[in-house]
């Protein structure tokens, strides 16, 4: 029979997210609610080897819902990586009786979860916090929302900029292996043309749309470009851009970690409240080791091994829909 678990550390990993906090409070009062302790584990992975770990109160989550970034900070803790920094990590916890784990990150975190929990004899649940929304088994991950309004406010203001000098932008955001703010921030702003790296982005096609704009002298363009899009970021295509096409007033506008930052909006706010608080529910009902995420606003749970390999893909019919409406 599975051990009942009564004292649960969360800890946040990888990249920030906003509406972390939000997750991090929900699982606190969630776990007191049901007579749990919980502990906030410090910077990440890394807290949990170096025995940063502190115990946790309603009211030490009190007035974070609001609030970006993450009151236990995060880390990428390269020790983890390694069997030796993970039974560093266990011989903490089981010090202090821990028997449960909330890792709230992305996909990278739930891969040393996952390694984690087949190892020692901890249950882990991932909540899926990460503005890329790259993580398969979940409408939503905690952050993207926030994030990708963030990308529209500033796009919007470059497309003022752009509309008052006719020029062309080349507009990078976030996203090393994955579009979805690319893609959803240029439909919204009503981009000419979006890359991302789950299509292969093919330079000639767009030189060739952009000369054919520029020849009928359509006055403002815009091209939101991901970072980690397979031809390279806003510099590299820009380069060939003014090489190619000269008369074109073009310009760059790499937007960076101001999307990872900021008050989290009203969705990322709820939907992490749920899963911080559903998280805590699987470790009390047995449910081990799976993430939890939300489809079709129902929760729903997907096995850590499953989660660590699945990645949300995103389909050719999104492309057709910027082809057809940016014409
Ligand atoms: P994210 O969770 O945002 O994808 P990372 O990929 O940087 O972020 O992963 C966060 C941390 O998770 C890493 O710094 C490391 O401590 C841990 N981690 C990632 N992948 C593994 C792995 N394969 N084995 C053990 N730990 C891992
Ligand atoms: O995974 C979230 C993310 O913001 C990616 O979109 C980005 O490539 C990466 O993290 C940047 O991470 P950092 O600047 O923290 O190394």
């Amino acid at each position: 029979m599975e051990k009942k678990v009564t004292k649960i550390g969360v800890l946040t990993s990888g990249g920030d997210a906003p509406g972390m906090n939000a997750a991090i409070r929900a699982v606190v009062r969630t776990g007191i609610y049901y007579g749990i302790e919980v502990f906030g584990i410090m910077h990440g992975y890394s807290g949990m080897i170096e025995n940063d770990i502190i115990p946790m109160h309603s009211r030490s989550v009190a007035n974070i819902i609001q609030r970006g970034g993450t009151i236990l900070k995060t880390a990428r803790c390269k020790e983890f990586f390694e069997y030796e920094g993970r039974k560093k990590a266990y011989n903490n916890l089981k010090k202090l009786g821990i028997n449960g784990l909330v890792i709230i990150g992305g996909d990278g975190s739930f891969r040393g979860a996952h390694k984690f929990s087949n190892e020692f004899d901890i249950p882990c649940i991932g909540i899926p916090g990460t503005i890329d929304k790259d993580i398969a088994g979940t409408d939503f991950t905690i952050g993207f929302d926030t994030a990708v309004n963030t990308a529209v406010e500033a796009i919007d203001k470059i497309r003022d900029t752009a509309d008052a000098h006719d020029r062309l932008f080349i507009i990078e955001v976030m996203g090393r292996d994955a579009g979805y703010i690319a893609l959803h921030s240029g439909i919204a702003t009503g981009a000419e043309h979006i890359l991302i790296p789950e299509h292969k982005t093919d330079i000639e096609e767009l030189i060739d749309s952009l000369t054919e704009k520029e020849r009928r002298k359509k006055l403002v363009n815009m091209v939101v470009v991901a970072e980690g899009d397979n031809f390279g970021g806003a510099e590299d295509v820009a380069k060939v851009v003014k090489e190619r096409i000269p008369t074109a007033d073009t310009r760059v506008c790499v937007l960076g970690h101001i999307q990872r930052g900021g008050s989290p909006s009203c969705l990322d706010r709820l939907i992490a409240s749920r899963m911080g608080y559903s998280a805590v529910e699987c470790l009390i009902e047995g449910k081990y080791n799976v993430m939890v995420g939300i489809v079709n606003n129902k929760m729903h749970y997907t096995p850590m091994e499953r989660a660590v390999k699945a990645k949300q893909k995103i389909t050719e019919e999104w492309l057709k829909v910027v082809k057809i409406l940016a014409s």
